[in-house]
């Protein structure tokens, strides 16, 4: 754990204040304590941060970075988001959601084929409104990103590419530096502090929590990442020190810092696995809460697999942060009766 500087959750607070930002989630989210699933597991006490309800369309950890990421490019004025993501991407709901309520169109080019059966995020994205197109690749839908910006721009509209916003990453880590603030907040009105935090991410998320436990300390990060197409110290540290200099803080984060493992991805990114879809199950029928098998599973299992091994003592405070992506057990549909 980090012996680095220690800041008030005051002095944090003003620094992310000093960012533009707009209001679009809901925040504050309920911190629960998943009694049942501790009684299942023997111990520790683990609370479950519920992330998953963030409000606008059907909730996520991404509503919390549009907040920042939509403020800088609201700078521009622009009537059109155009963002290039997965085809099943969270983020994209949740774009295009945050995008109806700015009341800005939302062009999504999504990397896949479309389905015949039209389900989960893909679904949620028609209801939205999306103008939804397709890409056979990265390369092809960077070429579409842009094309479809010179047609707005033809048409005279103003397109935001949101892949080119300067605070994409960045916004994901301020956002989670304040969930950390919040969970602190909550467990200090039950008289208790951190000693782990658990989540799916891919650096971005859980830098924000790895800045709180160098501002901060007292905790330590353990982040499961659903893929593993990326160097995670590497990518993680970068986010983390970018979010340190937006912050105007003058500490820095070393690779050999970051606590991230691909341990819990399987067979790979967007694919289920049999130690996630356990913990789906788990956390569906002890605690009433719907993980989803692509993300929040895999992160589960990997909290699942640390308790088996007898990392925890009774007493210790886990907080597994919920970061939604619900909309999957729906694409996932065989897995579940
Ligand atoms: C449900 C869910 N959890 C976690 C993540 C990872 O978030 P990040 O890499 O931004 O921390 C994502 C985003 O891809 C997601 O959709």
């Amino acid at each position: 754990m980090s012996n680095g500087p220690r800041m008030s959750h005051q002095a944090i607070r003003e620094r992310i204040a000093t960012l533009p930002r707009l209001d679009i989630a809901l925040k504050n989210t309920p911190l629960e304590e998943a009694r049942n699933l501790t009684r299942a597991l023997g111990g520790p006490r683990i609370f479950v941060k519920r992330d998953d309800l963030t409000g606008v369309a059907l909730g996520g950890n991404k509503l919390r970075n549009l907040e920042f990421r939509l403020a800088y490019a609201m700078k521009d004025e622009p009537d059109t988001v155009i963002v290039g993501l997965d085809l099943q991407s969270n983020s994209a709901r949740q774009t295009v959601g945050a995008c109806n309520k700015l009341g800005l169109r939302t062009i999504l080019v999504l990397e896949g084929r479309k389905p015949n059966n039209v389900q989960g995020n893909l679904l949620v994205d028609y209801l939205l409104g999306a103008d939804v197109h397709f890409a056979a690749n990265q390369r092809e839908q960077r070429a579409m990103l842009d094309g479809l910006a010179d047609e707005v721009r033809a048409q005279g509209g103003r397109p935001h590419i949101l892949n080119d916003n300067p605070m994409f990453d960045v916004a994901s880590a301020v956002a989670y530096l304040e969930v950390t603030l919040e969970v602190l907040d909550q467990l200090d009105q039950r008289g208790l502090k951190p000693d782990y935090f658990y989540m799916s991410s891919s650096g971005k998320g859980s830098a924000g929590i790895m800045l709180a436990q160098k501002l901060i300390g007292g905790f330590a990060m353990h982040a499961v990442c659903a893929t593993d197409e990326f160097h995670l110290p590497s990518r993680t540290a970068k986010i983390t020190n970018e979010t340190i200099a937006a912050l105007g803080l003058d500490i820095t984060v070393a690779e050999d810092e970051v606590v991230n493992t691909e341990d819990f991805v399987g067979k790979g990114y967007g694919t289920p696995s049999d130690a996630g879809n356990e913990a789906v199950q788990l956390f569906a029928r002890t605690e009433g809460i719907i993980l989803d098998p692509i993300y929040t599973g895999k992160a589960a299992a990997g909290l699942v697999a640390d308790i088996r091994a007898g990392r925890f003592s009774q007493d210790d405070v886990v907080v597994f942060v919920h970061t939604g992506g619900t909309p999957a057990i729906f694409t996932w549909n065989e897995l579940w009766h």
